[in-house]
Formats: structure tokens, sequence, C-alpha cells
């Protein structure tokens, strides 16, 4: 057994609690429970985030299996390797190899066969969206890494249940540089490097006008939308390398790190949002050279729980007047490009930053 494999730990009755029963694969038990973290972890405060425990819950043919990380066991095991650097339901009905079979070479270069692949922020939204499209176009493993625990365990027992496919999630807050490393690890052991990352963690702060704005607000946006980025990016960057894996990083940016958004002043996330832009084109220069493409979708205004605030209703309005297709973007609008990207049939493409945002920028 590896390192990182010892440190699980057998699932902890005393920290249980039951769940709506959602979907539950057919194997499992009528009561469906989910290990939470015996730390606050779901934080809303802005203190730097430093867990003990990492929760990850594994879908599989033989049923569902819950582990605990210890992360200060899993750190300590790793300090010597180099370090270089609202819930969606729905259907999803996986690539059959046969179907596979029978397709032409250019569409079997643009499913993601046989692919294991990552997803942040993929227990609801754009990123359970696009984990969804990635089961549809052949993955063969899924990873989702996300830090709400109830969400997370719903859309991976779901997404099992859907396609028969492995699916395992793990609770992360993508701050904790921590928690990010041993579930990384623990990732490894148990399925090696994957081939994808989609990076879709993140969170927004809008209407901040910059003369007001709560500084800690401010660095916790930086600390989740970029920090993250480069955090999840170079340990599972690590991994790729390690396993010489031809990789490929999608970065969800958005329009913002582009142009400033109008009429709503929120200087912070367009800063966290350029950065990403700009970060995601320096590694694509940086990691050519290990067969690594990294790549960036900049989405519009997209039609999420994100943006389902009632004070941004009569805002919305002006968005659609100013976007050419007069719509927000649905919350699978980016499922056709993250695919693409993801698969072989983009193998030349690496720092590019695609707008998707039915039209507004051509204003
Ligand atoms: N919705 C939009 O209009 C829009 C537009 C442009 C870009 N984006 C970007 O797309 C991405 C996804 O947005 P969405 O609309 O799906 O949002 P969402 O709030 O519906 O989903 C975000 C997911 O990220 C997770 N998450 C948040 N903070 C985290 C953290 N610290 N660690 C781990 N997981 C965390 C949440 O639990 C949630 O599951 C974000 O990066 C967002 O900035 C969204």
């Amino acid at each position: 057994m590896s390192a990182a494999r010892s440190v699980f730990r057998g699932a902890r009755s005393a920290s249980r609690v039951s769940v709506r029963a959602f979907n539950q694969p057919k194997a499992f038990s009528p009561t469906f429970t989910a290990i939470r973290s015996v730390s606050n972890s779901v934080k809303q405060d802005y203190e730097i985030v430093s867990e003990k425990e990492v929760p990850v819950t594994l879908y599989t043919k033989d049923g569902k299996i819950e582990k605990i990380i210890n992360v200060d066991e899993a750190t300590a095991a790793h300090k010597d390797e180099p370090v270089a650097g609202a819930f969606e339901s729905g259907p999803c009905e996986p690539l059959t190899k046969k179907v596979h079979d029978t397709m032409t070479p250019t569409m079997k270069s643009m499913s993601v066969m046989g692919k294991t692949i990552v997803v942040t922020g993929a227990a609801r939204g754009l990123g359970n969206n696009m984990a969804r499209a990635c089961l549809e176009a052949g993955a063969s493993n899924l990873i989702i890494f996300d830090v709400n625990q109830e969400n997370g365990d719903m859309a991976a027992a779901e997404l099992h249940k859907l396609t028969g496919v492995p699916v395992t999630f793990y609770k992360v807050d993508v701050r904790d540089e921590k928690a990010v490393d041993s579930a990384v690890e623990a990732m490894y052991a148990q399925w090696g490097a994957p081939d994808v990352l989609i990076n879709s963690a993140g969170i927004a702060d809008s209407n901040m006008p910059l003369e007001t704005y709560d500084r800690e607000k401010f660095r916790r946006l930086i600390d989740v939308n970029l920090t993250g980025t480069f955090l999840i990016c170079q340990a599972i960057g690590n991994k790729m390398m390690k396993d010489k894996k031809k990789g490929s990083i999608v970065l969800i940016a958005s329009m913002s790190g582009s142009v400033v958004n109008y009429p709503q002043e929120q200087s912070c996330y367009n800063a966290s949002k350029a950065g990403v832009v700009m970060f995601g084109k320096s590694l694509a220069a940086e990691w050519a050279k290990y067969n690594i493409r990294v790549n960036c979708i900049s989405p519009g205004y997209m039609d999420t729980a994100l943006n389902n605030v009632p004070a941004l209703d009569q805002q919305k309005k002006i968005w659609k007047e100013l976007t050419p297709q007069h719509r927000l973007g649905s919350v699978d609008d980016l499922n056709g490009l993250a695919v693409f990207l993801a698969s072989d049939a983009s193998k030349f493409m690496t720092g590019s930053n695609v707008l998707i945002d039915g039209g507004y920028t051509l204003y």
C-alpha cells in the first residue's frame, strides 16, 4: 500500500449526517449518508483556511466507500517530494465504447474517451454541467473537488448512478494548500495522474464600489479565484508531469478578465479573472515543454446560482440588452467548448482565452 493510501481511515460514524435521499445509486443503502468534516470547513469567514481532514467519497460499481484523509499525515508522508510547481440534476448518458468505435476519426478526436478528468467546483453550476458533458463525451473516471460537502456528494452519487463511471468527490477548499495537496496525493494514489483538469471553482462579489470595498472580502476573492487556481494547477500539473501525461488544463476565467462590466462595480472580481487569464497564458508557455496545454474559457453572463440574487434582477435586464443574443448563457452553454479543449481535437491550442458570451464583448 502506498504512503498516501495508508493515511486513509475508515468512515467515522460519529460525524455522519443524513442527507436528503436523492438519486442514490441502486447499490447503495436507502439512507444516503455523507461524512462531514469535523472542523468547521464550509467557512463563511475570511480566515486562511487550513483543514485537518479531507473527506472523500468514492462511487464505483462495488458501491460507495467513504474515507478520511488526515491532512497532516498526508503532508508529512509527502514532505520530501519535490513541488515544481444549487445542485444540478438531469440526464447524463455516457458515450459507450460500442458507439465510439463507430465514430469517424474527427468525431473520435472530439471525444474524451478513456480520460481521467478532474473538475473543481463541479458540485453545481457550470462545473457540474461541464463534468456531465465530459461523461457524455467518454470520460472513464471523474474526480470532483468542491468545498460543498452536500452538493458534492449528491453530484458524485448521481453522476455515478447515471453513467456507471467511477466518480470520486473530495471536499476541498481550493484556498487550503495542505488540503489541496493531500487530496491530490490521495487521488494520485488511487487513480494516477489525470489527463484533464477543468478548474471551475470560483466566487463573485459584485456591486462593491472600491472606495468602501471590505479589505478582507477583497483578499478572500483573490484567494479563491486566483490563488486557488495556482494551487490546483501546481498540485495536479506536477502529477501530470510525473506520469508524463499529455495534459489539458482548462481554466474558467470570465469575460470580466477582458472587459469592465456595466453597470455594477466589481473591480476585485474583474482583477481576479484578468489574473486567471494571464496566469493561464503564462503557464501555457511554461508547460508546453511538458506537453501540458493550458487554455481559458471566459464566459459572459450565465444563468447560474451565482447570479440568482434578487439584487441583480434589474441589472440582468441591462446585461441582456447589452448582449447581441439578448439572453444570459444557459448552465450548459460552456459544455461543448470545455469538451473540445479537454479533447485531442484542440491539441495545437494552448494559451488561448476563448470568450463565450453571446456577443457581449462585441460592443
Ligand atoms: N455564472 C456566471 O455568470 C459566470 C460568468 C463568468 C465566469 N464564471 C465563473 O465560472 C465559474 C463557475 O461559476 P458558477 O456560476 O457555476 O458558480 P456556482 O456558485 O454555481 O458554482 C461554483 C462552485 O464552486 C464551488 N466553490 C466555491 N468556492 C470554492 C472553494 N473555495 N473551494 C472549492 N470549491 C469552491 C462551490 O461550492 C460551487 O459548487 C466561477 O469560476 C465563476 O467565476 C461564472
